[in-house]
C-alpha cells in the first residue's frame, strides 16, 4: 500500500520500521497519518516474518502533537460524535507483537502519548517530552493523564500536565519514562539491535510476555499475578519452550519455530 504521511520499511527481514513523515509540520498527527499508521501496524502484525516493530520520526521531531490546525475548529459534537481520537489512535493497542518507539527531538502532546502507547521508548539524547495541551485550553486526550502517572509518578505527571514544561532525555530516563538514552547518531542502530534481538525469540513467548506486563499496567496485582502464572504454565505446551530449554542444556543456540 502506498502511504503519504509515513514511510515503511523492513530491516533484517524481521523488523517493521514505520517513520512518521510530515516534516513541515514536525510530524503533527492528523487523521490521515493516524489512519496510515494503523494500517501499517496491522500489515506488519499480519506478516509472519515480522517479530517486532519500530515507530520513529525525524531528528527534530518524533511528533509535535495532534495536528492543531485540524483540531482548532472542532466543536464538542465533532469531537464526541466523531469519536476523536478513539476512531484511529487505538489500533496500536490491538497489536500483539512488540512496538518500540525510537524518539528523537520533540515528543509533545499526542506525540508523547503515541510514544507511551508503544511498549517501550528508546530516546536519543536530544529528545524532549511534554504535555503542553493546557496551553491550548485542552488536556491530553490520548492517555497522557493516565499513562504518565503510571510511568513517572503522580507528582511529575501533574508537573508536566499543569505547567506544560518539557522534560529532557536525561530526566525522562531518570523518571522511568524511557528505557534508555543513546546518542542521536546511534538511535536507529540501538533500536534495531533491540528489535532484532526480540525478533529472534519465539513470537508466542514474546506476545505472552507483552500481554503479562500490560496486565500489570492495567489491573490489580493479584489478578495480574494469576494472569502471569496461567500464561507461564501454558507456555509449557509450546514446542518453543522445549526447544529453548533443550538448547540451553545442550549448550547450543535455540531455533524457535513459533509453535
Ligand atoms: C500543527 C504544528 C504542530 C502541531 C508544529 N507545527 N507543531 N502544526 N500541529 N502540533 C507546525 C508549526 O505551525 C510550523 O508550521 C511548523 O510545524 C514548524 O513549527 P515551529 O513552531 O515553527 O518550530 P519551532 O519554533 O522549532 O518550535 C517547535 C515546537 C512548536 C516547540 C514543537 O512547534 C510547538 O510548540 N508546537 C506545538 C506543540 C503542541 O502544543 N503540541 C500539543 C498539541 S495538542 P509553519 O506553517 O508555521 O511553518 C495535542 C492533543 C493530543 O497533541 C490529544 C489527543 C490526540
Amino acid at each position: 500500500m502506498a502511504y503519504e504521511t509515513i514511510e515503511v520499511r523492513v530491516e533484517a527481514d524481521k523488523v517493521g520500521v514505520i517513520t512518521l513523515n510530515r516534516p513541515k509540520q514536525l510530524n503533527a498527527l492528523n487523521d490521515q497519518l493516524m489512519n496510515e499508521l494503523g494500517e501499517a501496524l496491522k500489515a506488519f502484525e499480519a506478516d509472519e516474518k515480522i517479530g517486532c516493530m519500530v515507530i520513529t520520526g525525524s531528528e527534530k521531531a518524533f511528533a509535535a502533537g495532534a495536528d492543531i490546525s485540524a483540531m482548532a475548529k472542532y466543536s464538542f459534537a465533532d469531537a464526541y460524535r466523531g469519536d476523536f481520537i478513539t476512531r484511529n489512535w487505538e489500533t496500536i493497542r490491538s497489536i500483539r507483537k512488540p512496538v518500540i518507539a525510537a524518539v528523537s527531538g520533540f515528543a509533545l502532546g499526542g506525540g508523547c502519548e503515541l510514544a507511551m502507547m508503544c511498549d517501550f521508548i528508546i530516546a536519543a539524547d536530544n529528545a524532549k517530552f511534554g504535555q503542553p495541551e493546557i496551553k491550548l485550553g485542552v488536556i491530553p486526550g490520548a492517555g497522557g493523564t493516565q499513562r504518565l502517572p503510571r510511568a513517572i509518578s503522580k507528582s511529575k505527571a501533574m508537573d508536566m500536565c499543569l505547567t506544560a514544561r518539557m522534560m529532557d532525555a536525561a530526566e525522562a530516563e531518570r523518571s522511568g519514562l524511557v528505557s534508555r538514552v543513546v546518542p542521536l547518531d546511534k538511535l536507529m542502530e540501538e533500536t534495531l539491535a533491540a528489535a532484532i534481538t526480540i525478533s529472534g525469540f519465539s513470537q508466542i513467548t514474546v506476545m505472552a510476555a507483552k500481554e503479562a506486563v500490560n496486565r500489570a499496567y492495567e489491573g490489580q496485582l493479584s489478578d495480574g499475578l494469576m494472569f502471569e502464572r496461567r500464561l507461564f504454565h501454558s507456555l509449557f505446551a509450546t514446542q518453543d519452550q522445549k526447544e529453548g530449554m533443550d538448547a540451553f542444556l545442550n549448550k547450543r543456540p535455540a531455533n524457535f519455530t513459533n509453535q
